[in-house]
């Protein structure tokens, strides 16, 4: 098999990635994900999500949400994937549009990636309410859909699911 990146055909994947290499590529929510939480009425969106790498020991990733309805953008977040050498331990260095930047860690086990809030900064003039923790689980399921499950909570509160959504891998090029 080999592994170059779709994007820089170049690319040689780097061997600290293979353990991460199903989760590159394009991936599109089959049917609109489900975001909750309990003082905002419930919605729906659609997202794509872009993981690409350039050889370096490094995913890079875009993640776009717009409405399921008016097709309008959302959400937006990127940024980069790395995996502690050796071990199974995973960090996602993250920006987000509302003016949140995060770094998660996590673990990965078999085609499951399980993440939570290592640290969160904001702009001065983010929007209230401040979420304080956040995590997260993406699960390669056995029918080959990816499945993305987000949970957070404010300071003091309790965690609570704000977003749950399955994709299928697209066709698309990067
Ligand atoms: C980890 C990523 C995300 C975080 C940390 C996050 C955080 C938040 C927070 C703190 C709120 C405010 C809740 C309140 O007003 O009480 C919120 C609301 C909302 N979120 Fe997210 N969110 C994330 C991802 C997404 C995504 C992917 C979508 C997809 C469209 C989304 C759509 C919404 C919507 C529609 C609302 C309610 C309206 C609004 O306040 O803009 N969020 N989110």
């Amino acid at each position: 098999m080999t592994h170059k990146c779709p994007f820089h055909q170049s690319a040689e994947i780097n061997q600290a990635l293979l353990p991460l290499e199903w989760l590159l590529g394009v991936w599109e929510s089959d049917e609109p994900g489900e975001g909750s939480f309990s003082s905002i009425p419930p919605f729906r969106y659609n997202e794509t999500l872009h993981f690409s790498h350039v050889g370096q020991p490094v995913i890079n990733f875009m993640f776009n949400a717009s409405h399921a309805e008016n097709k309008k953008p959302m959400h937006r977040e990127c940024g980069f994937i790395r995996m502690q050498p050796g071990t199974n331990r995973v960090a996602f260095i993250i920006a987000q549009n509302s003016g949140l930047v995060e770094v998660e860690e996590g673990e990965l086990s078999g085609q499951c990636l399980t993440l939570s809030t290592l640290a969160l900064a904001r702009t001065s003039f983010a929007k209230e309410p401040h979420v304080d923790q956040i995590s997260r689980v993406f699960q390669m399921r056995p029918d080959g859909k990816l499945e993305q499950t987000v949970s957070m909570a404010m300071k003091g509160g309790p965690m609570m699911q704000h977003l749950h959504i399955t994709y299928c891998r697209s066709t698309d090029p990067l």
